[in-house]
C-alpha cells in the first residue's frame, strides 16, 4: 500500500515517521513531498525507507492514500493539484487540515469521476512521540477503509472515530489541550522552585506526575475524583492545597478557557 504525504512539517513529518517506525511499511511505500528539501533530508536521515520528493504529483502517483498536511490557506491549491491521484475507485484522501470541513473538501474534488473516501484526521503534537490523541471522521468511506485509517493512526497513539461536530470541539480538548496541560506543568514547576526545588528537577517531577495521573485514569478506567479521593486524607495537606486552588477558580478557569478556544 502506498501512502503519499503532502507537506513534511510538524504533522506530515510526524505521520511519515510514525508510519516508518511502525515497521509495517516497505521502502517506497511512504512518500513525502515538500517544496523545500531541508525537512525532507531530515526525514530521510531518520528513516531511510521514506521516499522524498519536491514534486507533489510524484508523491501521489499510484498512492492508495493521500495525506494532506499543509497550512489551511494552502490546502485548496494542493488538493486541486493532486486530485488526479483519485483516478481509480477505492482511493482515500486524508486531510489533517484543521479548519476545512468535509463539504469544502468534497467541493474541491467535485469534478473527479471516482470520488475518494475522505477522512478528516486531527492529531495533536504528541504524534511526534507516538502518543497522539487523534480524532478521525469519515465521509463516503467503507468500513474497511475506516478500519484501515483507524489502524494507521492507532500506530501513533490513541485514535477515536467521531462525527465532524465532535471533531471540531474535541480538537480544543486534545490539540489546544497540550498547551493547557503544559501551562499547568509550568505553573506547578514554578511553585516547586519557590519551595526550593531546582527548575529542571521541578519540571521533570511535575511532567512525570502528570503522566502517572493520566495513566491511572486510562488504565483503571476510573473517574478523576476516585483517584483524587485516594490522595486526599481528611484534614490532610492535599485537600488544603486543592481547595485553595478552587478558591482561586481552578475548575472555572479551565472551563472558561476551553469555551473561549471553542469560540463559545
Ligand atoms: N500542529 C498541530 O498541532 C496540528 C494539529 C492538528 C492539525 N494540524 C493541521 O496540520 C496542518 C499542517 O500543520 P503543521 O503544524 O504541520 O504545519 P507546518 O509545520 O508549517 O508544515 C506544513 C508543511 O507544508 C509544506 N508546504 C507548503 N506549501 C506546500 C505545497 N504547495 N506542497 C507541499 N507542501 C507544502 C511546508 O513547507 P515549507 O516550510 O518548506 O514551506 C511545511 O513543511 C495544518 O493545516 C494544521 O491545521 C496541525
Amino acid at each position: 500500500m502506498k501512502i503519499g504525504i503532502i507537506g513534511a512539517g510538524n504533522m506530515g513529518g510526524a505521520i511519515a515517521c510514525g508510519l516508518a517506525a511502525s515497521g509495517k511499511y516497505k521502502s517506497g511505500e511512504i512518500v513525502c513531498s515538500n517544496p523545500t528539501t531541508a525537512k525532507l533530508d531530515k526525514l530521510k536521515q531518520q528513516y531511510d525507507i521514506i521516499a522524498t520528493t519536491t514534486n507533489n504529483i510524484e508523491a501521489v502517483k499510484g498512492a492508495d492514500m493521500v495525506v494532506v498536511a499543509v497550512k489551511p490557506w494552502l490546502a485548496e491549491g494542493v488538493v486541486k493539484e493532486i486530485k488526479q491521484a483519485f483516478d481509480t475507485p477505492g482511493k482515500m484522501l486524508v486531510s489533517v487540515v484543521a479548519d476545512v470541513p468535509f463539504a469544502t473538501l468534497r467541493e474541491w474534488v467535485a469534478d473527479v469521476e471516482n470520488q475518494p473516501a475522505i477522512f478528516r484526521v486531527i492529531p495533536n503534537t504528541a504524534i511526534s512521540v507516538g502518543e497522539s490523541m487523534t480524532f478521525v471522521a469519515e465521509d463516503g468511506a467503507t468500513e474497511e477503509q475506516t478500519a484501515l485509517v483507524m489502524k494507521i493512526f492507532s500506530l501513533m497513539g490513541e485514535a477515536m472515530l467521531v462525527n465532524e461536530r465532535v471533531l471540531e470541539v474535541g480538537m480544543v480538548l486534545a490539540s489546544c489541550g497540550i498547551a493547557f496541560a503544559l501551562r499547568y506543568v509550568r505553573a506547578a514547576a514554578e511553585g516547586g522552585v519557590e519551595l526550593g526545588i531546582p527548575a529542571a528537577q521541578a519540571t521533570q517531577i511535575v511532567a512525570a506526575t502528570l503522566k502517572g495521573a493520566a495513566e491511572l485514569l486510562l488504565r483503571n478506567g476510573s473517574h478523576p475524583e476516585q483517584e483524587i479521593d485516594k490522595v486526599t486524607t481528611a484534614g490532610g495537606i492535599t485537600i488544603k492545597g486543592l481547595n485553595e486552588m478552587e478558591h482561586a477558580g481552578f475548575t472555572s478557569a479551565v472551563i472558561r478557557g476551553l469555551k473561549a478556544s471553542a469560540g463559545k
